[in-house]
């Protein structure tokens, strides 16, 4: 069976305060979005991969893509919905039947390694469903909607989860569905299997695989990108 990427990009991206969307702005030498592209095609697991832009950009995403070359996995740009859930779902209404594993990663996150993605896939081959993630930094705490604080978790207990996430295509398919019958949103698609009660592996990433989500992020990616070049 095929192994098969789900790259989410139809975000706003409102957080980045910026006319141009978070996914298009240059990063160094390309667009943050040509990055992603490149790790995704870069690792020999991955057989194909399935773009999700917003539903304007759909023509303008395959001309980039078009004339980035050297991306010869690509198998689809299709458009997102309005929620992160909304666009991973279209995404896999687009995969062929003989896809085996599906590994969705967000467009913002263009630091990703392809010996990173390898890892989550080899796991993922076991358990059926894994993601990368690393220990939190900062304590944190829940709190109402005037910011009183209700709890503190334990920090030793929390993980942040990034992407890739990758399941066996029958589960991620039977998650989605039955998060689309409950009403359940969520805004990764781990969740969803939590919600079925189906296990979910762990895998130590990085903390350089960060989501470029406010104006602070590029600077920080710059700053890898420029150091892994020396
Ligand atoms: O909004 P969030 O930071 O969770 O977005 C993570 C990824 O999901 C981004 O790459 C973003 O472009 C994508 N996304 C999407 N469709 C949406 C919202 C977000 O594809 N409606």
């Amino acid at each position: 069976g095929k192994v098969i990427a789900i790259v989410p990009a139809a975000g706003s991206g409102s957080r980045m305060g910026s006319t141009v969307k978070k996914q298009y702005l240059q990063l160094v030498d390309k667009p943050v979005i040509m990055h992603t592209l490149a790790a995704l095609e870069q690792c020999p697991e991955i057989d194909g991969i399935v773009i999700v832009v917003g539903p304007g950009e759909v023509a303008l995403c395959q001309e980039m893509i078009d004339q980035g070359n050297a991306l010869s996995k690509i198998m689809a740009v299709v458009p997102g919905g309005d929620h992160r859930q909304t666009s991973v779902y279209n995404g896999l209404c687009a995969l062929p039947q003989d896809t085996e594993l599906v590994l969705i990663h967000d467009g913002a996150r263009p630091l990703i390694r392809p010996e990173e993605i390898a890892e989550v896939i080899r796991v993922t081959r076991e358990i059926g469903a894994a993601a990368l993630a690393v220990p939190l930094k900062d304590t944190i705490k829940v709190v109402d909607e005037r910011g009183i604080v209700m709890a503190t978790p334990r920090r030793e207990t929390l993980w942040a989860v990034q992407t890739p996430q990758v399941f066996r295509f029958s589960l991620i398919m039977q998650a989605h569905r039955r998060a689309l019958d409950t009403g359940m949103l969520a805004t990764d698609d781990c969740a969803l299997i939590e919600a079925l009660g189906s296990p979910v592996q762990l895998v130590a990433g990085s903390y350089e695989n960060l989501k470029i989500t406010t104006p602070e992020d590029l600077v920080l990616a710059e700053a890898f990108i420029k150091r892994r070049k020396n």
